[in-house]
C-alpha cells in the first residue's frame, strides 16, 4: 500500500535521506516499486529497489523540469532525517526537513524551525542544537567570506552517539544558525557492519595561501567503544560552495612508539616561524593521556616530531584514558594549550568530564609551560570538546554542553546542544579567560520586573541574564520553576558551588577559590552557563529536570554588597 504526494521542485534539487526497513516488516514482503519512489509523471527517476534492515543513505538529485511524484510504502519504510535543498540557495535558506507521517509529507523549511525549536520546553532558545538526532563536538569552526561555519559530530539516524557525521550550520552573528546539509560522512556504511566509527572530530585550518581545508580523525570499523580501535587523519579540501568535500585524502596512519589506539582530533596551524605545518593530536603515551606534535612541510607528508604534553600519573590513575579534542593557540602572545582528559575522575569532587588549559611559550617545536598546574576551564564539567578558531581579531570558542551524567528525557528528537560562543582573553594574572560574545546583547527583549528587591519574575521559556558587579562573597542564587528548585549557585568557603534538581551530593560541582568580584549568568530551558570575575572562573551545567523558570531570587549574605545588578529576560535565536 503505497502513498503519494506531488512535489514542487526547481531543477538542481536535491534530496538526501537516511532509511531501513521497519524493523518489525523485516521478513514481510513487499512489492519492491512501492517501498520508495519519484516520478516524473509516469517514468521513474528513482526507485529503491530493495531495502535493507540496516540504515542506508540514500540522494537524489532532479535534473529535469516539472513536477515530481514522491511514492513510498510507510509501513515498510524507516526515514530517520530527510531533507531537501537547491544548493543555489541553500545558504540563505537552509535545508527543508522533511516528514513522511502517515498519508502526509510534513515539510519544515526555514521558516517552520522557530515553531520547531520553541515547542520543546527542554530545548535552549539561545544555542545552537541539531534540528534532530545526535550532535556532540563542535567541528571545523571558521570564518570564510563574512560568514560563521559550524561543523559538528553528528549521528543522523537516531538521539543516542552512532556512526559519526559531521553536521553543518552557518551564520552571520554566531547566534542565528541556518542548516546545511550533511557534509562528511563515515567512509563506508557502519550500520551494516554493526560498527561504530566514522568522521571523527577535527578542525578548519586556513592555509598561508588563504585556502580553507579540514583536518579530521577516521575511526575505521569498530566493534569495541574502549579499545582496539584504528584511527587515522585526513585531509579534506571541500567544494567551492563547502557543501561537500571535493578531495578526500588519508594523510597520518600511524602514531609513534608508545602511543596506541587513540589517536584523533587534529588540530593544525601554520607555523610562521618554521615556514612548515604543524598539528596537535590526543593520544595517549605508554597509558598517559598526551597531546602530539607532527610537523609538515606541505600539509600531506606528517612527520612526528614530539611529545607536546603529557599528563603527570594522577590522571591515568584516576581512570584517564587520553587527550582529547587538543586546541593550540596563539593568544596575546603567549601559546594556550586546552584538553579533555576522557576516563578521568576527579577523586576530591567526583567530578568527570573536565576540560583544562595551560599556558606556556612556544619554541622549536617545544611548549614551556608558565606553571606545572593545569587551569580547570569549566568547574559545572558540562562543557566539553571545547574548539577555539580566529575571526575579526578574536579567538572564539565554543564546546558540547554535555557530560554524560544525565540526558535528555527519552522520546526527545534530539540530543546535544552548543554553549554560547566565549571570546578567549588571558587576564592579569595570565589565566584564560571566557565570556559570551557580546552579540548577546541584540537578543534582549526586556528588563526583568522584580517581586521585591532581588526577587525577579521569569518569563517562562524564555531566556535570562542576571549580571552583578560588587563583593559578592556569601551570595545565593536560586533559579525555581512550578516543580521547585531548578538550580543554585551559591559563594561559600571561598568557592563557587552550583547544583541543578537532579544533583544527588555524591559529585561536588565548584570551582578553585575565588573572591567573587562579578558574575553573569545566562539561563536557558535548563543549560546554565556561570561566568564570574570576567569570565576568569566559569561553570557551566545542563538541567533536564526544571527547565522552565518561574522566579530567580537573589540571597545575599551578611557580607556581600551588590553595586550593580542587571537582569534581562531574552528572544530565541529561531524565532522568525
Ligand atoms: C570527544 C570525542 C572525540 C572524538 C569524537 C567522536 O567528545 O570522543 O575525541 O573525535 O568525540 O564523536
Amino acid at each position: 500500500m503505497s502513498t503519494s504526494v506531488e512535489l514542487h521542485v526547481t531543477r538542481g534539487a536535491r534530496f538526501e535521506f537516511w532509511a531501513r526497513r521497519k524493523p518489525a516488516e523485516s521478513e514481510a514482503e513487499y512489492a519492491d516499486e512501492e517501498v520508495f519512489a519519484l516520478r516524473t509523471g509516469e517514468r521513474i527517476v528513482y526507485r529503491i529497489a530493495a531495502l535493507p534492515p540496516y540504515f542506508q543513505f540514500y540522494t537524489y538529485t532532479h535534473h529535469a523540469d516539472g513536477p515530481l511524484t514522491l511514492e513510498w510504502d510507510e509501513n515498510v519504510i524507516e526515514i530517520t532525517l530527510f531533507y531537501r535543498y537547491d544548493p543555489a540557495d541553500v545558504a540563505e535558506e537552509g535545508v527543508t526537513f522533511l516528514e513522511l507521517k502517515g498519508d502526509r509529507l510534513v515539510a519544515r523549511p526555514k521558516e517552520a524551525w522557530p515553531a520547531w525549536y520553541q515547542s520543546d520546553p527542554d530545548r535552549p532558545q539561545l544555542r545552537f542544537s541539531p534540528f534532530q538526532a545526535w550532535m556532540n563536538d563542535p567541528n571545523g569552526l571558521c570564518f570564510i567570506d563574512g560568514r560563521y561555519h559550524l561543523f559538528y559530530q553528528f549521528h543522523p539516524t537516531e538521539a543516542e552517539w552512532g556512526p559519526m557525521h559531521w553536521g553543518h550550520a552557518v551564520s552571520d552573528d554566531l547566534y542565528r544558525w541556518t542548516h546545511l546539509p550533511v557534509f562528511l560522512h563515515p567512509e563506508q556504511n557502519l550500520w551494516s557492519l554493526g560498527a561504530t566509527g566514522g568522521a571523527f572530530s577535527g578542525s578548519a585550518f586556513i592555509g598561508p595561501d588563504g585556502r580553507l581545508s579540514f583536518y579530521y580523525t577516521e575511526r575505521l570499523p569498530a566493534y569495541d567503544l574502549f579499545k582496539d580501535y584504528k584511527e587515522v587523519q585526513k585531509h579534506v579540501l571541500p567544494s567551492a560552495d563547502l557543501l561537500r568535500p571535493e578531495v578526500n585524502s588519508l594523510v597520518l596512519v600511524d602514531g609513534p612508539p608508545g602511543s596506541a589506539h587513540d589517536f584523533r582530533d587534529p588540530k593544525v596551524w601554520y607555523d610562521s616561524n618554521s615556514g612548515a605545518f604543524r598539528m596537535v593530536l590526543g593520544a595517549a603515551i605508554d597509558g598517559d593521556p598526551a597531546v602530539l606534535l607532527y610537523g609538515s612541510k606541505d600539509g600531506a607528508d606528517w612527520k612526528f616530531l614530539a611529545v607536546l604534553y603529557r599528563a603527570p600519573e594522577h590522571f591515568r590513575r584516576h581512570g584517564a584514558r587520553c587527550v582529547e579534542c587538543p586546541d593550540f593557540f596563539e593568544l596575546d602572545g603567549r601559546f594556550v594549550l586546552v584538553m579533555g582528559f576522557v576516563g578521568f575522575t576527579e577523586p576530591e569532587t567526583g567530578r568527570h568530564n573536565l576540560l583544562y588549559a595551560q599556558l606556556g611559550s612556544f619554541e622549536d617545536d617545544r611548549f614551556t609551560p608558565l606553571t606545572p598546574a593545569l587551569q580547570e576551564l569549566d568547574f559545572g564539567t558540562d562543557f566539553y570538546a571545547m574548539q577555539s578558531f580566529r575571526a575579526k581579531e578574536r579567538q572564539i570558542a565554543f564546546a558540547w554542553l554535555f557530560n554524560w551524567e544525565f540526558r535528555k528525557p527519552a522520546g526527545s528528537p534530539y540530543s546535544g546542544e552548543l554553549s554560547l560562543p566565549r571570546v578567549l582573553g588571558l587576564d592579569g594574572e595570565l589565566r584564560l579567560t571566557m565570556l559570551p560574545e557580546e552579540g548577546y546583547r541584540t537578543l534582549r527583549s526586556r528588563v526583568l520586573t522584580q517581586a521585591s528587591p532581588g526577587h525577579f519574575v521569569c518569563e517562562p521559556g524564555q531566556p535570562l541574564e542576571v549580571s552583578l558587579v560588587g563583593a559578592l562573597d556569601g551570595i545565593r542564587i536560586v533559579g525555581r520553576g512550578g516543580e521547585g528548585e531548578s538550580f543554585t549557585i551559591a559563594h561559600r568557603a571561598e568557592r563557587l558551588q552550583v547544583s541543578v534538581a537532579e544533583d544527588t551530593g555524591e559529585i561536588e560541582y565548584h570551582s578553585t577559590p575565588l573572591t567573587l568580584e562579578n558574575l553573569r549568568l545566562f539561563f536557558d530551558r535548563g543549560v546554565l552557563e556561570i561566568f564570574a570575575n570576567d569570565g576568569a572562573v566559569c561553570g557551566t551545567r545542563r538541567t533536564y529536570k526544571i527547565t522552565t523558570l518561574t522566579a530567580l531570587e537573589l540571597i545575599p549574605s551578611a557580607a556581600t554588597r551588590i553595586d550593580a545588578c542587571e537582569a534581562w529576560s531574552y528572544h530565541s535565536v529561531w524565532r522568525d
